[in-house]
């Protein structure tokens, strides 16, 4: 989808880019000043393998202020990016024979994480209607003794679904009682709510079993700061050595300068968060209405992150490229070629017929990218 995209752009079309997995803001000024700074005061040395002390207190602070409980500097492994703070617990965690519960739709790298440890991601399928989530019923016949974790991501990348309170106490106390397993939480888009949605923290919900809950964060969605590759866990210290042990071997720290622009987004004033967060709000209505306003398109209002996941079958029997359009992989490549949006099919995430559009971008390019596939969806109509 991508090198068709930058074949397009290539060819000088003007592609609306729905695919994106990131904020299309620049991080707050302060940020960049204090990267700057740094640089200009000689960051250049190799620090401590798992962050600086003065990240780690400010990732503590910070978890304590906005996710209800503290962590200690001790239990924090800063990596180079959420991705890669996964990656180092999936070395640290999971062997051969071990089962990872994952729910579908979900964000590609968990399975293929798990299985490339040998390990064996066991998904639990959700619909639309459950409002993505899962049923404590459904999750709990997942569970088996062989499960080593089970990865829950709230809000979720592909579908924006997030987990409520009572919902999430639901979940945590099927596991706590059914399960030895850790429960990794993924709260990279925990900031990014809506509607007045309020995030838990699981990490909150299970304190009596503190030691088995592992908790995922990063600057990269809050802050627009993708590319500076910070993100963190928060497990129990015995793990968080775990984890010292598999970054020593690997990439010994984040890059330093990064370090010290993560500290400044941590610590200093949050104002450009909640406009960022407001804005992808109108934003949010306009993608979702507007996929709504194609005929048979199903779209949930998602409660959180910057993704609309939308259910495309009603384009299915279109003719394209001398076919009936037949899969989600159809829908996205008919988009791209005949209205010019690249989204992400469905099919990645554990969800065929769905469709992922990223709002990340203006409401303007937003209004373009419907009706451009309007028309071509009255082009294509036999
Ligand atoms: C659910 C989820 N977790 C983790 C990440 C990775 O974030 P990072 O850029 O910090 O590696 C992403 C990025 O798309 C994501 O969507």
């Amino acid at each position: 989808m991508n090198a068709r995209a930058a074949e397009l752009r290539g060819k000088g079309l003007d592609v609306f880019a729905f695919g994106v997995g990131e904020p299309d803001f620049e991080p707050p000024h302060f940020v960049l000043d204090a990267a700057k700074a740094a640089i200009d005061k000689g960051v250049s040395k190799y620090t401590a393998v798992t962050g600086i002390p003065a990240l780690k207190q400010a990732i503590c602070k910070r978890t304590s202020e906005v996710r209800g409980w503290s962590p200690k500097p001790s239990q924090v492994t800063v990596s180079v990016g959420a991705k890669h703070a996964l990656f180092n617990l999936a070395i640290a965690l999971y062997e051969p024979g071990d089962e990872v519960v994952i729910p579908a739709p979900y964000w590609v790298s968990y399975p293929e994480q798990v299985k490339m440890m040998g390990a064996t991601p066991v998904h639990v399928e959700t619909t639309e209607a459950s409002g993505f989530k899962m049923s404590p019923d459904a999750f709990a016949k997942a569970l088996s003794p062989k499960t080593k974790a089970v990865i829950l991501c709230t809000p979720s990348n592909p579908t924006g679904s997030a987990y409520s309170e009572d919902e999430l106490r639901a979940i945590v106390e099927v596991w706590k009682t059914k399960s030895e397993s850790y429960l990794v939480v993924d709260e990279i888009y925990a900031d990014l709510v809506y509607d007045g949605f309020k995030h838990v923290s699981a990490a909150r919900l299970a304190s009596d079993v503190a030691e088995r809950v592992i908790v995922i964060d990063g600057v990269s969605k809050t802050y627009a700061m993708t590319g500076w590759r910070i993100g963190w866990s928060i497990a129990n210290e015995k793990v968080a050595k775990a984890l010292d042990t598999v970054q020593g071997q690997s990439t010994t720290n984040p890059t330093a300068v990064a370090q010290h622009a993560a500290i400044a987004a941590l610590t200093g004033p949050q104002e450009e968060v909640e406009k960022m967060r407001r804005t992808f709000e109108k934003r949010r209505a306009a993608m979702v209405e507007g996929l709504r306003s194609i005929p048979g398109v199903h779209c949930r209002m998602p409660e959180g992150a910057f993704y609309a996941f939308a259910d495309m079958r009603a384009l299915y029997g279109i003719p394209y490229k001398g076919k009936p359009i037949a899969s989600d992989e159809d829908v996205a490549f008919f988009l791209l070629d005949e209205a010019h949006v690249a989204a992400v099919p469905g099919g990645a995430f554990g969800a065929p017929g769905y469709v992922r559009f990223s709002y990340a971008t203006s409401e303007e390019r937003i209004a373009g990218g419907i009706a451009a596939i309007k028309k071509a969806i009255a082009a294509a109509r036999p």
